[in-house]
């Protein structure tokens, strides 16, 4: 693909006028009503994009690509490979199914504001869901199928859904998750209690449905009448996605419509190198942001065929299921989180799979959601002889923040760093004061405000919160949690989270949410859980605990309980395996937990024994009990 400019020149134009930049971006998508004021700096914690203007997510989605000609591509592969099949949605298909949807929704008193939680698997139902809430202006949220009945329970409480989509089931390997009674369960701890729960009904495990309550979503769009886009405000909320903040509580992310939508539609060239008609293979999960991003809306704003992909990398059925999907599909571009790359890596080291395939459809590999080790990075290069581009981003950013940029030049392959910023933010390592440090030097990774259009402009109901949790640390800047150097070429390194915050298999995770349940058990007097580095995940959880005084059962049954506790309360997705109980915690002298240099411990390093210890053998005993 020719270049269109260097990076260099295009970072440059996008800082001598950045709202120029952003509203010709804005010139790629319809709108029903242009944009008075392209940034209006005095609404919201930092500002608000394309104010006064108004458009339909699923417009730009789908019908003015059925209206201009694309009707009869592809818009929508789903391959399941835990049902073995594989079906093909035109533009004009999944148009039909999403106006049937919209409908659905609107005669259950659906309407624009109003909100929806989507519980489902890799179901083509769960995009069809999403872009029939953008058509009728709702806002939707998913919620991740690993996750359990108290934190489904949570997400219904704060969003207050009118109407819930739902599965009778998930499947994941060698087990049938039933939805059904997860969703029963949230519903009754929720204080919110939605409407109407429409239920696809999948084969492999039916559901009872609750009368005067559920109903069958299939029959209900059947029954429906095709809904119109209903045009909204850029500035009305497009989606809430709940992640894990430092509490227990988690963090409804806003996305609004207009911003999302420049903001994604320029990422697809600039960032991927895809234009319509491209085949774009995102392995992530709707739950996520990647999967909400890259599988749903910036592909088909684009005008390019998605593949969405019920399966794992390995074991359904083996480490050749990435290339098979790939040959199968003439996948140009597959975005996929190292862990996948790490397990396929595990089971076929020497990658004798890919000779299985033919894979030369496939033009890069980007990798996103978590740290890359550097061998993993290499492994896949030479493996695939394509680019392997590592980019960094967040829930709250909804896109990359540093990438490489097909569109520009690929930046040369350096294993471990997230490549540079992308035009539109403007991101410095700064010192725990505030201030800009020099390149080279490691710090708080922050962007300069405003945050460029699809980054979260506030938290759900919660403006105050956002302020708290991004804006105040740092007066002018939005603190991104990761700690990293941008060095003296302009590569950003991210190092990993200042916080709790830890990823498992490229899920993010509270660390605080699981000592909340550790501590919920009755035998339980304190505890800590950190993450360590983990071979195949990059980070497992493990949880250290000290019991009350006076209990006097074995260890291993409370481990074995705690286990289950957080499995039932947060989800498998916690994948939290490893208690261990320990005589007491590393303090300081003020009675704070000595988190930072358990973690150090917990991978194998030599921690600097801070200075405020209060008593350094309770370290050599969780040292000891690490390594047991
Ligand atoms: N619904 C229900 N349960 C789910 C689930 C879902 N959507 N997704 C995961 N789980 C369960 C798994 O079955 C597993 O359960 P188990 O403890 O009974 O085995 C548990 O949650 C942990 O899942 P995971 O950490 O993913 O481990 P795994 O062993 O099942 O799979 C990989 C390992 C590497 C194959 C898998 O993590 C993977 O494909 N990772 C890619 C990462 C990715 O797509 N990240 C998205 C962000 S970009
Ligand atoms: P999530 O909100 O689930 O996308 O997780 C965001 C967090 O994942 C970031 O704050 C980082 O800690 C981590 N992360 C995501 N992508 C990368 C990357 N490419 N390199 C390093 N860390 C990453």
């Amino acid at each position: 693909m020719a270049a269109a400019a260097s990076y260099e020149q295009a970072y440059a134009a996008w800082q001598s006028d950045p709202q120029g930049w952003w509203a010709a971006a804005a010139e790629g998508l319809e709108w029903d009503q242009r944009w008075d004021r392209v940034f209006d700096a005095s609404i919201g914690p930092y500002g608000r994009w394309f104010v006064g203007g108004r458009l339909n997510t699923c417009f730009n989605a789908l019908d003015r690509h059925v209206r201009d000609g694309r009707g009869e591509q592809v818009a929508l592969i789903w391959d399941s490979a835990m049902v073995g099949r594989v079906e093909r949605f035109t533009y004009a298909d999944l148009l039909a199914r999403t106006e049937k949807m919209a409908g659905a929704l609107a005669a259950r008193g659906v309407g624009a504001g109003d909100r929806v939680v989507i519980y489902m698997p890799m179901v083509p139902e769960a995009a069809i869901a999403m872009l029939a809430c953008a058509r009728i202006g709702a806002v939707h949220s998913v919620v991740f199928g690993g996750f359990a009945a108290a934190e489904l329970a949570a997400r219904i409480a704060d969003a207050k859904p009118k109407v819930i989509v739902s599965a009778s089931c998930g499947l994941e390997p060698g087990r049938v998750v039933k939805y059904k009674p997860l969703l029963d369960a949230a519903i009754g701890l929720s204080p919110h209690k939605p409407d109407r729960c429409l239920i696809l009904q999948r084969a492999q495990a039916r559901a009872d449905l609750t009368p005067g309550r559920d109903e069958d979503l299939t029959e209900a769009m059947a029954a429906a009448a095709p809904h119109p886009c209903v045009p909204v405000a850029a500035t009305d909320p497009l989606y809430i996605l709940y992640t894990s903040g430092t509490t227990g509580r988690p963090k409804g992310v806003v996305r609004d419509n207009g911003g999302h939508a420049v903001a994604l539609w320029n990422s697809m060239r600039m960032i991927y190198g895809l234009d319509a008609g491209d085949v774009f293979w995102t392995a992530s999960d709707v739950g996520w942001v990647v999967g909400h991003s890259y599988i749903v809306y910036a592909p088909l704003l684009r005008g390019c065929t998605s593949v969405m992909y019920e399966g794992k990398p390995v074991g359904t059925p083996d480490a050749g299921a990435f290339w098979r999907v790939i040959a199968d599909h003439k996948v140009k571009v597959l975005f996929t989180a190292p862990t996948a790359m790490r397990a396929i890596k595990q089971q076929d080291p020497e990658g004798a799979r890919t000779r299985d395939y033919d894979l030369s459809s496939l033009e890069a590999l980007y990798l996103a959601g978590e740290r890359c080790d550097p061998p993993t990075a290499t492994w896949a290069a030479e493996l695939l002889g394509k680019p392997v581009v590592d980019h960094w981003w967040q829930t709250e950013t909804g896109w990359a923040i540093t990438a490489g940029f097909r569109q520009y030049g690929l930046f040369p392959f350096r294993p471990g760093s997230g490549g540079r910023p992308c035009p539109g933010h403007d991101l410095h390592a700064l010192d725990d004061d505030g201030h800009v440090l020099p390149r080279g030097q490691s710090g708080n990774l922050s962007i300069r405000l405003p945050l460029p259009p699809g980054c979260a402009p506030t938290l759900w109901q919660n403006e105050e919160g956002y302020r708290t949790a991004y804006l105040s640390d740092f007066p002018g800047w939005y603190r991104t949690g990761d700690a990293g150097v941008v060095d003296e070429a302009g590569d950003v390194w991210v190092m990993g989270r200042t916080d709790d915050i830890i990823n498992v298999a490229g899920h993010r995770l509270s660390t605080g949410s699981m000592e909340e349940v550790l501590a919920s058990h009755p035998d339980v007097a304190e505890c800590a859980v950190v993450g360590a580095k983990d071979e195949l995940k990059g980070q497992a959880p493990i949880g250290l605990v000290v019991l009350k005084a006076g209990v006097s059962r074995p260890e291993a049954d409370v481990a074995r309980e705690l286990v289950a506790l957080v499995r039932e309360r947060i989800g498998p997705v916690a994948a939290f395996k490893d208690a261990r109980v320990v005589a007491r915690l590393p303090k300081t002298r003020s009675g704070k937990i000595l988190r930072a240099t358990i973690r150090k411990l917990a991978d194998g390093e030599v921690p600097v024994v801070p200075a405020t210890i209060e008593d350094p053998a309770a370290l050599e005993e969780v040292s000891a009990a690490l390594q047991r």
